[in-house]
Parts: C-alpha cells; structure tokens; sequence
C-alpha cells in the first residue's frame, strides 16, 4: 500500500529540476546565450591588451594624424615651398612663351633671347616682375619674387644663358638681419 503512494513521487523525482516549457527554454538560452557573453569578454581582454602593447600605433602624435583635418592652410609660405623655375613656367609663363604668342619670345629660340639675355639678368628680371609691353606684370601670375627669378633663369638658360638660379632666402633671421 505504501508502495502504491510512493510511486507518482518517484517518477516526479526523475524528471530533474526542469519541470516546464518555460525552464526548459530559460535552460537552453543560459546555456547558450552565457558562454557566449564570456567569449566576448575574453576576446576584448585579450584585444585590448594587444592595445596597450601597440603603443606606436595608438601614440598621441599616430593617433592625432589619423584624425586630423583634410584641408590645412600654411601662412607666409615658407621657403621650402618655393616652386622650381619649370613649374613656375609650366604654370604661367608656358601660356605665352611656348608658342611665342603676343611676339613673346619662344622658349628655347636662342635667336630671339640674345638680345635680351645681353641685357643680363637683373634687366629680364624686372620685366618679368613688372611687364613689358604685351607681357602683364609676372605673366599674370602672383609668384614669389625667387620663382620669378627661377623662372627667367629656366627660360634663358634653355635659350643659351648661365644665369644662375636665385637662391631662396635662407632663414627669416637672416632676411631680418638684412633689412638693418
Ligand atoms: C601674356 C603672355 C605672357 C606670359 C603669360 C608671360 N610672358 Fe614673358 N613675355 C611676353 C611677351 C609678349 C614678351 C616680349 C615683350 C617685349 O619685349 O615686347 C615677353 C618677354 C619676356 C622676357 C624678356 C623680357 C626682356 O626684357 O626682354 C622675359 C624674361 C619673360 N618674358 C619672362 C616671363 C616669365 C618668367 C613668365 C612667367 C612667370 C612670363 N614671361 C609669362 C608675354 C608673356
């Protein structure tokens, strides 16, 4: 008789602590659903000890160029900046001098620069700076006084002169000096 009474508690007892759907379902999503949480967080200690370890790549000065602006504007043009006499030419002069047009004296016709380079540098210069005739002030450009220089001296040489290039002024010291 006691046996009789015993048996539905033992069957019970066999079905383990999941007793329903709904613990069935909570079972499977934590046995799921957790190890997945911990994966993610081994992974990101893992990572972000590779960080720290890394610190040439995430260094103040790596980090700031990656984010820093596109466009940027350097004021008074150092001289580091100061374009060569071909791409002063190629720029601006080549419009006139290339084909000689407005009587502009083709560039590399020795016949036509002679005369001119007779009149040595300093006088092709100051035309190149201020005009002369058809010719506008710098061609119509707006170039350092150096790259007008450079200039003339690329196109005279290529027509039989040795002019020699303008330097650029070395240091702002140095033109400070200068100027007393
Ligand atoms: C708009 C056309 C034009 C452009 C652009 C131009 N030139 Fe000229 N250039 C002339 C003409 C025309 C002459 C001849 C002027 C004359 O002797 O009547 C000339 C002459 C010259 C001479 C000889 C000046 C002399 O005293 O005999 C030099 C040097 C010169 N150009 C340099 C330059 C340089 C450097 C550039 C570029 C920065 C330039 N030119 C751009 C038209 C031009």
């Amino acid at each position: 008789m006691s046996d009789n009474h015993h048996a539905p508690d033992d069957d019970e007892g066999h079905t383990g602590p999941i007793k329903n759907p709904r613990q069935l379902l909570l079972a499977v999503v934590f046995a799921f659903v957790i190890p997945i949480f911990v994966i993610v967080g081994i992974v990101q200690y893992v990572t972000s000890g590779d960080i720290s370890a890394n610190s040439e790549l995430y260094s103040e000065t790596a980090v700031m160029g990656r984010i820093q602006k596109v466009g940027r504007i350097e004021l008074g043009g150092g001289s580091h900046a100061l374009k060569s006499g071909e791409e002063v030419f190629k720029a601006q002069c080549t419009t006139c001098h290339s084909a000689g047009l407005l009587g502009a004296p083709k560039f590399g016709d020795a016949a036509a620069w002679a005369p001119r380079i007779k009149t040595g540098y300093e006088a092709l210069l100051n035309s190149a700076i201020k005009g002369k005739n058809a010719m506008t002030p710098q061609g119509g450009g707006a170039f350092d006084m150096v790259e007008i220089g450079r200039a003339v001296v690329y196109m005279a040489n290529a027509a039989g002169a040795k002019f020699e290039e303008p330097k650029a002024p070395a240091a702002p010291a140095a033109a400070a000096s200068a100027v007393k």
